[in-house]
């Protein structure tokens, strides 16, 4: 939820801010901005819109000189995206691009108000900026230090000074951050990707820690002043895994990209043929003695967790609550010491996964973080975590980190039911074997993608859909829906095949196509009748199941046959028509698939 870069080296700094933004702009692109140090002045560039329009904007005016400077790209919180709300925002003495949000920015602007200062924009952030003016007499550190004992909220902050013309300051506390360092050169920027361009080492600063970047170094201060040491990071994504290659979008590539990633992420966790999560520190007797399991997590990482729910019910016998991480925060939830909370995240900076993984540690339980960033919050806080290998995700719509982090479910769902007896050593192994298999039934899928590019094009002009499913059908199917309604802005529910006559069946017409999910065998009829009762009301069918399983054409308009792997496993395969489905629906409207209307990669506000 916005980007933000700084660059400071011997480079056009113009090129090398908008470069960086690009890397960044899936994390919010309704407006961009840089300010370079140039002759002696901070000049900034702002426009509402795509990076792109920056870019002309620039082109245009000649462009700014200079070696030191900071960029934004916006993702609107405080006032509707416009040039002037577009960060930076500051004067000609101090300058600063801001992630996050200052919550008591209106107690600061009356105050500032009061002392003379008058407010262009509708933003927080231009507090920040005002009240380091006020502060600064020609000490920055000082300033900043007063300025953020001022502040409440989250942040993450890069500033430049006028009278520091070759300084970048920045300040962390809960918005991500990171300060990099190359060859004379430093950086600073809100994710890895946006330096891999010029070089892999970084640092990752923690709350309250301020980086001071000049003459290609970083030094460290915390916030009482003091120098402080920090261990370099090296950055294990490479820049071709940052980019889209000859895909034409970045969620096509990452569907693609799926079989590997699910390679990558199971094989270390396998010791002869079974699970073996140790790496982190679970043990078996751990996962014996859990009490209660939670799955606390947003959106598609949420799903993940409902899928986990139903395989860990289902072998491992024992309790899984799933709760979205913004109400799992405000609903008192009741933990106890036995208990363990499973966050999920691909960011690891989701600001509600992160502060219910604050809560549940406050109450005493055990917290294992599933998450894709290494050294983001969530990980860095959580008792365990297990890192799921699926590498930059840039495109905003998740695919490769949700089918990871299912695979990392159902490692934990088999080590935890053979840990507590209630799956044999042999099943264990079989479905070990399974898991292991996945990868080629994946690359199969992917193969034949005629028949969901048919099914985008029978959808392409609905304003409504349903996804139907029992069981792991109705969990994965949660997914699907959330996955078209997100790129194609088509309206759609997902909805528990049984319980459609409960009352929504209501809204079933010939205008409602209805996809349903039926790979779940013993549940199979059960389905199967359901869709029934929806084409009987005009409703036009697909289903999803089997290849080798037969459906007649008085219950489905059309098949599109999958592989078959255990039951268990089949969202693993299922979930791949689904997001093909939504990719290629998005293109037919013509939307931005890779950055869909009003949304942004990383939630980092509640
Ligand atoms: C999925 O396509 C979404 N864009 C979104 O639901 C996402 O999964 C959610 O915001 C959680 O993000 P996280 O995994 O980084 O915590």
């Amino acid at each position: 939820m916005c980007g933000i870069v700084g660059y400071v080296g011997k480079r056009d700094c113009s090129e090398v801010l908008l470069d960086a933004l690009s890397k960044l702009e899936y994390r919010g692109y309704d407006s961009a901005g840089i300010a370079i140090h140039t002759d002696g002045e901070i000049k900034t560039c702002k426009a509402k819109g795509r990076l792109a329009n920056l870019e002309e904007k620039l082109r245009l005016s000649g462009g700014i000189k200079g070696h030191c400077g900071i960029g934004h790209t916006r993702w609107a919180t405080h006032g509707e995206p416009s040039d002037i709300n577009s960060h930076p925002h500051g004067n000609a003495t101090v300058t600063i691009v801001h992630n996050g949000i200052i919550e008591n920015y209106k107690a600061i602007k009356t105050r500032l108000e009061g002392k003379g200062y008058v407010f262009q924009s509708q933003t927080d952030t231009e507090t920040v900026a005002k009240l380091l003016d006020y502060y600064y007499k020609g000490d920055p550190i000082e300033a900043i230090r007063r300025t953020e004992s001022k502040i409440e909220g989250s942040y993450a902050l890069g500033i430049i000074f006028k009278d520091f013309p070759n300084t970048i300051f920045a300040l962390r506390k809960d918005s991500p951050l990171i300060a990099a360092v190359g060859e004379d050169e430093c950086f600073i920027a809100s994710d890895v990707p946006a330096i891999l361009n010029y070089t892999k080492n970084y640092y990752l600063l923690e709350a309250g820690e301020l980086a001071i970047l000049k003459d290609g170094k970083v030094s460290f201060k915390n916030l009482d002043g003091e120098d402080i040491t920090k261990e370099m990071l090296v950055a294990d994504w490479d820049m071709e895994s940052a980019m889209k290659g000859n895909y034409e979008h970045f969620m096509l590539k990452e569907i693609h990209e799926q079989p590997n990633s699910i390679t990558t992420t199971i094989t270390p966790r396998i010791v002869d043929g079974m699970p073996n999560l140790e790496e982190c520190g679970m043990t078996e007797e751990l996962l014996r003695n859990y009490k209660n399991i939670f799955v606390v997590a947003c959106g598609t990482a949420m799903h993940a967790g409902l899928v986990g729910k139903y395989v860990i019910e289902k072998i491992g016998r024992i309790p899984v609550t799933v709760d979205v991480a913004s109400e799992f925060r405000y609903r008192n939830p009741i933990l106890t010491k036995g208990d363990l909370v499973i966050l999920v995240s691909q960011s690891g900076e989701t600001a509600d996964t992160l502060e219910a993984l604050r809560l549940s540690k406050r109450n005493g339980a055990s917290t294992l973080a599933i998450v894709n960033v290494k050294g983001s919050s969530i990980a860095r806080e959580a008792d365990f975590v297990l890192y799921t290998h699926a590498g930059p995700e840039i495109a905003v719509a998740s695919t490769k980190a949700y089918m990871v982090q299912l695979a990392v479910m159902y490692l934990f769902a088999f080590e935890l039911a053979h840990a507590k007896g209630t799956l044999s050593t042999e099943e264990c192994k079989r479905l070990t074997g399974e898991l292991c298999n996945i990868p080629n039934l994946v690359e199969s899928i992917l193969k034949q993608k005629d028949n969901c590019q048919y099914v985008a094009s029978q959808l392409v002009n609905s304003e409504n859909l349903l996804y139907i499913g029992r069981g792991l059908d109705y969990a994965l199917s949660m997914e699907g829906s959330l996955k078209l309604k997100e790129i194609s802005y088509i309206h759609s529910e997902s909805y528990a095949a049984g319980e459609l006559k409960h009352g929504t069946i209501s809204l079933v017409t010939e205008l409602m196509p209805v996809i349903a999910v039926a790979t779940q065998r013993e549940l199979f009829d059960k389905t199967v009748s359901n869709v029934k009762e929806v084409k009987a009301r005009g409703a036009k069918t697909f289903v999803v199941t089997h290849s080798y399983i037969n459906v007649d054409s008085d219950v489905a308009d059309y098949k599109i046959g999958i592989p078959t792997t255990d039951d268990l496993l089949m969202p693993m395969l299922a979930v791949v028509p689904l997001q093909l489905i939504a990719y290629y629906t998005s293109v037919l409207r013509g939307n931005d698939v890779d950055k869909p209307r009003n949304l942004a990669k990383s939630v980092t506000v509640e």
